[in-house]
């Protein structure tokens, strides 16, 4: 079994000293549109994937990041920690779990993750599509979907890091760290100015 690599626990020291704060799982995700221009928008962290060091986010194939991401693309988090003054920005490969993914494992993952969030959470899955015209008051009470099998538009979007690049406002000078994996999956640490 790999190492996990040396950002992982960062990320979960980082998580864990800034738990009192809802907002510290929030982080940025920013895509390239087929038109060039960037995306952005906040999601938010559900956690890591198993073993893997994938970043767990939930999403609905019927927004726009859809037609932005395909199958797999770039995109990179930004994720800012307040209490410990510190930022990760991650940029890897992301993978959009759809209701169509045909790999068994990933689909497992999907629908754990749909049983594992609140009915809170679920239901805005049933609401009227996202990004459309705003729809009539109705269509944002439906009945509270399954809790078992998650509704088609229900997308697990896993997000493999490449790069990580870690900057610590605290400090004088403040301290960053690039890490970077290398192409037989090993990461390197490399200490730079910040
Ligand atoms: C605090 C916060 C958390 C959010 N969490 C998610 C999320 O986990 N998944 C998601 O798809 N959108 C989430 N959103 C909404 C997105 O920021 C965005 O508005 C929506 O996904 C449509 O984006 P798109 O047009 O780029 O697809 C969240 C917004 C906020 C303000």
């Amino acid at each position: 079994m790999s190492l996990a690599p040396p950002w992982r626990s960062l990320i979960s020291r980082a998580l864990h000293h800034n738990r009192s704060l809802v907002y510290s799982r929030y982080l940025q995700l920013a895509t390239v549109k087929k038109n060039g221009r960037p995306a952005n928008r906040t999601v938010v962290f559900r956690g890591f994937w198993g073993e893997t060091n994938q970043l767990k986010i939930i999403t609905d194939s019927r927004s726009q990041k859809f037609t932005e991401i395909q199958q797999k693309s770039w995109g990179e988090i930004c994720w800012y920690f307040p209490k410990t003054r510190e930022q990760f920005r991650l940029c890897g490969e992301i993978i959009l779990v759809d209701s169509n993914y045909s790999e068994l494992e990933f689909q497992t993952a999907r629908k754990s993750m749909w049983q594992e969030i609140s009915d809170n959470a679920r239901i805005q899955f049933a609401w009227a599509a996202p990004g459309e015209k705003r729809a009539r008051m109705e269509a944002f009470s439906p009945a509270l979907p399954d809790i078992i099998e998650p509704l088609d538009n229900f997308c697990l979007l896993l997000f493999d890091p490449e790069q990580v690049d870690h900057l610590q406002l605290r400090g004088e000078p403040q301290n960053r760290w690039l890490y970077t994996k290398d192409e037989a999956g090993r990461w390197k640490v490399l200490e730079v100015n910040p």
